[in-house]
């Protein structure tokens, strides 16, 4: 990689075609992120700070804010359309494709439309809304309330003016159009998607970042969890719309402990039953975290066996 930042998006997209092996890697290379301590040590890290002055090249796609939480959070001014946490990040309404519509025999339970603990996910990972779609950016006078339900590239390039904001402009200079913005495109320029990997020495690929919207090759989300029924592991302690297996028995859903949410359908599993965004230390404080923000690691299949009894 050049030492210095491209002085324009034409100069870093001729140096990345350079270095393209198309093909050459079909998994994630290993992520630079030390992945313990904090989720400011970890990929969910959108500042890109763990890579030193190396997260200066994603000023060309999204815009730095300079904090770890606001892409997610917010203190104020949250999204009221998703049942999560003080939310920041646009909701559009996007229909998904679900696992029921594949069509097995075996399924027991009905498939909702995915709740809000996978929407959450789904804003970033279904590839529709851009990364840095947030409600209200740091700094007073950065709040747009339409960013609940639909991206406003006008309003993210007015970022052009706060803080760590881009040399390069707003919210993106590399590909302008709003098809761009609005999916991975930006992002796909450097990273991969489907195997084309532009820098195999360097490169995170997003070939398993990319869920999209069809959800019929993916484990069931929206799927209640069967009560009293031998195939499925019971005695879940239920509190209010989170029930969960408590395995240190303190009462709390613990960020180690499968849990399921009852938002309107009953308690359901949903994209964050098994992974915790900001990564579970796998033995302890300070300790790794799990891979892939598990909340339970899967070795022996511990987690498929904290619900499945086969
Ligand atoms: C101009 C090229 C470029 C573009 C465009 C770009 N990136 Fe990157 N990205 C890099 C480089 C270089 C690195 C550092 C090498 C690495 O870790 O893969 C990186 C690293 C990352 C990492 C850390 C990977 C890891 O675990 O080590 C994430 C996450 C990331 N980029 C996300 C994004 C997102 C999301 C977008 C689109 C909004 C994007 N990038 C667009 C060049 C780019
Ligand atoms: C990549 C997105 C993302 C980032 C970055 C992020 N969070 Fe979260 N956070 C979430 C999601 C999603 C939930 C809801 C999880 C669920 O469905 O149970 C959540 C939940 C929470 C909760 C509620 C209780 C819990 O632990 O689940 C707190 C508190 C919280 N986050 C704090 C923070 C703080 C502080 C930061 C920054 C240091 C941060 N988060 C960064 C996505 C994120
Ligand atoms: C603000 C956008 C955003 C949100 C919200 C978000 N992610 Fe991510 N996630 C990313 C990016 C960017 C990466 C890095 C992709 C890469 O490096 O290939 C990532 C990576 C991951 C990875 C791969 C980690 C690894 O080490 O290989 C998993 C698993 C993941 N996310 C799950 C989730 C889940 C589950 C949720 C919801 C609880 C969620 N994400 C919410 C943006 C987001
Ligand atoms: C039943 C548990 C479960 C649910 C529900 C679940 N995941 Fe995962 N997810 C996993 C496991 C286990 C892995 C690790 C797979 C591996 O190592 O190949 C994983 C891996 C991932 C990865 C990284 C892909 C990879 O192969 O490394 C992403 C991104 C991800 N999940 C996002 C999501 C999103 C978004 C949702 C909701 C739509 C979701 N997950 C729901 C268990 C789950
Ligand atoms: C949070 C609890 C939970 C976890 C963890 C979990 N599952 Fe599931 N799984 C379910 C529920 C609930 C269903 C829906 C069952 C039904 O409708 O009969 C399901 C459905 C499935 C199905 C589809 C069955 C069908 O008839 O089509 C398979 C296969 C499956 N899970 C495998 C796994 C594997 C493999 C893992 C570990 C990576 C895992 N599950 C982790 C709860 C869980």
């Amino acid at each position: 990689m050049p030492a210095t930042r491209p002085a324009c998006a034409a100069v870093a997209i001729a140096w990345f075609q350079l270095a393209s092996i198309p093909g050459a890697w079909a998994l994630d290379p290993p992520s630079k992120a030390p992945n313990f301590g904090s989720v400011a040590n970890t990929r969910h890290n959108l500042t890109q700070s763990f890579l030193g002055t190396g997260a200066g090249w994603m000023d060309l796609s999204r815009n730095d804010y300079a904090e770890v939480c606001v892409y997610c959070h917010t203190p104020h001014g949250a999204n009221t359309r998703t049942q999560a946490p003080l939310w920041n990040r646009t909701q559009r309404d996007t229909a998904y494709t679900t696992y029921d519509q594949l069509g097995t025999s075996s399924l027991t339970q009905t498939v909702t439309a995915p709740g809000s603990n996978s929407l959450t996910c789904l804003s970033c990972h279904d590839g529709r809304t851009a990364v840095d779609s947030i409600i209200n950016m740091p700094g007073s006078g950065h709040y747009d309330s339409g960013q609940q339900s639909g991206q406003s590239n006008g309003f993210l390039d007015s970022w052009a003016d706060g803080p760590g904001a881009s040399p390069f402009g707003g919210h993106g200079t590399l590909d302008n159009s709003p098809a761009a913005l609005a999916q991975f495109g930006a992002c796909q320029s450097c990273h991969s998607i489907n195997g084309d990997q532009h820098d195999p020495s360097t490169m995170a690929a997003f070939d398993v970042f990319y869920i999209a919207t069809d959800l019929r090759n993916d484990h069931p989300v929206g799927v209640r969890f069967p009560a009293d029924n031998p195939d499925f592991r019971g005695g879940a302690t239920e509190l209010g719309a989170v029930s969960f297996f408590d395995t240190d028995a303190d009462g709390r859903p613990d960020a180690g402990e499968i849990r399921m949410y009852d938002t309107g359908d009953g308690y359901e599993v949903e994209c964050a039953s098994c992974h915790d965004p900001h990564g579970v230390p796998s033995s302890g404080p300070g300790s790794t975290f799990n891979p892939t923000f598990l909340r339970v690691a899967n070795s022996g299949s511990a987690l498929c066996l904290s619900c499945h009894m086969k």
